[in-house]
């Protein structure tokens, strides 16, 4: 896999208009990538592409719940740019409460942002990789929730999970496929973004939220705002675990102690361990 040198490559980036989308877009415009910026929110789409002026680059609003638009980002890239070598699966939005209270509106928007945004990613862009003659990578967004179970995020921390076992999946397949695109599904714990704010881009059908969520999502958000590293040093991590070929990135080393506690947990019959306790 030659994804070392970034240069002249092309990069897509959904999620682009804030948080870890807009650093992953100044990184790959550092590294003379072409830009390809897709997210619900033009404005924060706007907003980023001013800040990588020096690059070549298109946005297109694009909700990554629906197949149609990835599909339409795809044949844009390909229209602008000829290929796609490195795909950010990044947009997602988080929801707060216990499992017996959550919506079902809760469920379909975190469901098809989270996760089947991810499919659709994959669905719109491998056929178009997989006949171009250049080497691509794609990185998926999952979470630390997505290797752990997090106390009033089980809506999150289903979706996020997906994302992880379907990145396995996608590797393995790409495998037995002797496909030259790499994967890396990225993990992180809370940092400092918008994602607090995930219901500004919540669609007004899918309004519903658990009653009972209001005091996790302060958790939550406090969290957030307490995060270690910045969303800037997510980025630099995660362009830096692509061009070694890493598949899990996990950019918070003391992440893998819960990682592991949770394995124990299966492996010696015992119960979960609260990761946040
Ligand atoms: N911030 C954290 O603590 C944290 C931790 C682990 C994983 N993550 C993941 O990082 C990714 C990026 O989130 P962030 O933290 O930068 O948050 P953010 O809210 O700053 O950015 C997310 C972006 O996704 C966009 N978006 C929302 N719904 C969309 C849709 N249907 N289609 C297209 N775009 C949509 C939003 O408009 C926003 O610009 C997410 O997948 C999130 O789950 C975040």
């Amino acid at each position: 896999m030659s994804m070392q040198e970034l240069k002249g490559k092309v990069a897509v980036i959904t999620g682009a208009g804030s948080g870890l989308g807009r650093e992953l877009a100044k990184l790959c415009a550092a590294e003379q990538m072409k830009l390809v910026l897709a997210d619900v929110d033009v404005n924060g789409l706007e907003e980023t592409l001013a800040l990588v002026s020096e690059a070549e680059a298109i946005t297109r609003r694009c909700d990554v719940s629906k197949r149609s638009e990835l599909d339409a980002l795809a044949s844009a890239a390909y229209e602008a740019f000829g290929q796609a070598n490195l795909l950010f699966n990044n947009a997602g939005v988080a929801a707060s409460g216990p499992v017996w209270s959550s919506t079902p509106e809760e469920w379909e928007w975190v469901m098809g942002v989270n996760l089947m945004g991810v499919v659709h990613g994959i669905q719109a862009f491998v056929p178009r990789m997989l006949k171009q003659g250049e080497a691509a990578h794609i990185v998926n967004t999952g979470s630390l929730a997505g290797l752990t179970s997090v106390p009033g995020s089980g809506v999150y921390c289903v979706s996020k999970h997906g994302v992880v076992t379907l990145s396995e999946c996608l590797h393995h397949d790409l495998q037995g496929a002797s496909a030259d695109i790499g994967v890396s599904v990225l993990c992180p714990a809370f940092f400092a973004t918008g994602i607090g704010e995930s219901e500004r881009n919540r669609p007004a059908e899918l309004s519903a939220s658990n009653p009972d969520g209001e005091a996790y999502a302060e958790f939550v958000r406090a969290a957030i705002a307490a995060g270690r590293l910045s969303a800037a040093d997510i980025a630099r991590i995660t362009i830096e675990s692509v061009k070694a070929n890493r598949f899990y990135i996990l950019p918070h080393k003391g992440a893998r102690v819960s990682v592991e506690s949770r394995m124990r947990d299966i492996l010696e019959d015992k119960l979960p361990t609260n990761p946040v306790a």
